[in-house]
């Protein structure tokens, strides 16, 4: 009788739930989810739950449009009797509003926090962006792991890139650039950001004309407007610097974010944390050892 996990992949992360499945040798459970006519979702577990444990895979790219499937899904599976479900959110939205920045502001990552640990009973993720936040538990209820990818970008570097610079665009990326030059023993610098909106972000960026013949690498945690990225490459190639090469845990892109940057960079690699087509690092065996090592894996 088989009494392993059940992975489940919610709509958008059906390549991540089938990669972790393999790497698990775990079954994949059969989800069902369609809008009705009106908006409203349909969800139908297909499978047979009933003392299963469950790894639920959702990863946040659009979380205001997934949550509410991923409240159906998991109070269903719940309902038909499933064991403990270990939601795996290989990107975790909402985490960077995390603090009150101006009067009346809802501090997103705490509430969306409290909303989640209602739903599961474990959580899994790679590099929430933890700035304000130093821990997942100072705001989530349930036990949640947090996974690091800077071993991966760093031997992603060290296998592709000649005589690496490595650059973190604001000092909240000080964290995860001095870990990935220190494994892929290359120098490193962290430049000064200040983001006045969304989308308008300005950095400063010191002469680096003494590693005028190395190669820049951005690194970064999320790519969303793209602009951070976008800027700072601008900046470096401005001082005659070559055009980097830049690798990002979670490459959400907005709008025209990639195409623009694809301008500036040599080379834009992601982890598969957020399906794209920079895509070129997997975390699934990083998933994958984590739910072994925490027992999740049966
Ligand atoms: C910010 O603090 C993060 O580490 C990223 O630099 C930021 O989220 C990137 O956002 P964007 O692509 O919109 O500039």
């Amino acid at each position: 009788m088989t009494t392993g996990p059940f992975v489940f992949a919610m709509p958008g992360s059906e390549r991540q739930g089938r990669d972790l499945a393999d790497r698990l040798g775990a079954e994949t459970g059969v989800l069902e989810t369609r809008r009705f006519p009106d908006g409203e979702s349909y969800v139908r577990i297909v499978s047979i739950v009933a003392g299963r444990d469950i790894v639920l895979v959702c990863s946040f790219a659009r979380p205001d449009d997934q949550f509410l499937r991923l409240v159906f899904a998991a109070r269903t599976l719940r309902e038909l009797g499933a064991a403990r479900i270990t939601l795996v959110a290989p990107y975790l939205a909402y985490m960077r509003q995390d603090k009150r920045f101006h009067a009346g502001e809802a501090v997103t990552s705490a509430q969306f926090a409290d909303l989640l640990s209602r739903e599961v009973d474990r959580l899994v993720t790679v590099d929430p962006h933890l700035h304000r936040h130093k821990a997942l538990s100072e705001i989530y209820a349930i036990p949640a792991v947090t996974l690091h990818a800077a071993p991966l970008l760093a031997d992603w570097i060290a296998a592709n890139v000649e005589r690496p610079l490595i650059i973190g665009p604001d000092i909240e990326s000080e964290q995860w650039v001095s870990e990935v030059a220190g494994r892929a023993g290359a120098p490193y610098v962290v430049l000064r950001k200040e983001r006045h909106g969304d989308r308008d972000v300005e950095i400063a960026i010191p002469d680096l004309g003494a590693w005028a013949g190395r190669r820049p690498v951005l690194i970064d945690d999320i790519a969303s407007s793209g602009r951070t990225l976008i800027e700072t490459a601008r900046g470096l190639i401005g001082q005659g610097m070559r055009a980097p090469d830049c690798v990002v845990v979670h490459a959400l892109f907005a709008d025209d974010a990639f195409a623009e940057l694809s301008r500036l960079a040599e080379r834009i690699v992601s982890t598969d944390t957020v399906a794209h087509p920079s895509n070129g690092i997997s975390v699934a065996g990083l998933l994958a050892d984590a739910l072994r090592d925490e027992g999740a894996a049966g």
